[in-house]
């Protein structure tokens, strides 16, 4: 098939996370209203880290951006460090000029969760639709918490993780027993729905997913393949082959 997405390799970690940051300066620069979606992991520290420095050197604003974060765990409080609710007040938002009421994380909490799958579509699509989202990949080739087998159709859902993506988080909690069995993330339609997508892929342990991704395949058992189907990919890289 015709290869559509664009690869860029990166010499370096600090390099693929500069090269990513820049992408989203000149967005910021180019639209202060621009609409972000955002991704948590350890691949994105890099770059969130040189986002609030152009922040700070005041080279960008989000004054005027909104942002949509791809995922949450069920079941944990926002206070609970390995929350994605807090891994983004602490890379990001506790840094930045962005108004809380402009920033959205699904909730995790089980009494909103309903609400919020009803809703989070329509709330990006009221926003006008995210402009530019950012992605990182998983070890099984998951996409926000978009395991091997969900539909390309699907929407903002609730979905149960895999043994081999709780075993992959487990860095982030005490014990196996305390990584949550289920998660609220927007679906693949939801991602694709996005105008631009950058996905960032570091290090050995994504080397399979990466070569899935390269070999071209499209099918729902490998869901970043999805973005196959996406005309605005750029796909920055280092540390694989
Ligand atoms: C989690 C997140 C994904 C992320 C993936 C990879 O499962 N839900 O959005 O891309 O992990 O994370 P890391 O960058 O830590 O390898």
């Amino acid at each position: 098939m015709v290869q559509t997405l664009k690869w860029i390799e990166a010499k370096s970690y600090e390099e693929m996370s500069e090269i990513a940051a820049n992408i989203f300066k000149e967005q910021l620069q180019n639209n202060k209203k621009s609409v972000l979606g955002l991704a948590t992991g350890g691949t994105p520290e890099g770059f969130y880290a040189k986002m609030v420095e152009a922040y700070k050197a005041g080279e960008i604003s989000f004054a005027e951006a909104k942002s949509f974060n791809l995922d949450e765990y069920i079941g944990i409080e926002p206070s609970n460090k390995a929350s994605y609710h807090y891994y983004m007040d602490e890379q990001l938002f506790n840094h930045v000029d962005m108004k809380r009421e402009d920033i959205h994380v699904p909730a995790g909490d089980p009494s909103q969760v309903e609400k919020n799958t009803d809703q989070y579509d329509q709330m990006i699509e009221e926003a006008g639709g995210i402009d530019i989202q950012l992605l990182g990949i998983g070890v099984n080739g998951h996409i926000g918490f978009n395991e091997p087998g969900t539909s390309f159709e699907s929407y903002t859902n609730v979905v149960e993780l895999t043994e081999s993506t709780r075993e992959a988080n487990k860095i982030y909690f005490d014990s196996i027993e305390d990584v949550p069995t289920h998660a609220i993330t927007m679906g693949i339609k939801t991602i694709l729905n996005a105008k631009k997508v950058v996905l960032l892929i570091s290090g050995q342990s994504k080397q399979e997913a990466y070569d899935r991704l390269r070999s071209g395949e499209v099918t729902e058992d490998f869901p970043a393949s999805a973005l196959h189907k996406h005309p605005d990919v750029t796909v920055i890289y280092c540390d694989v082959k």
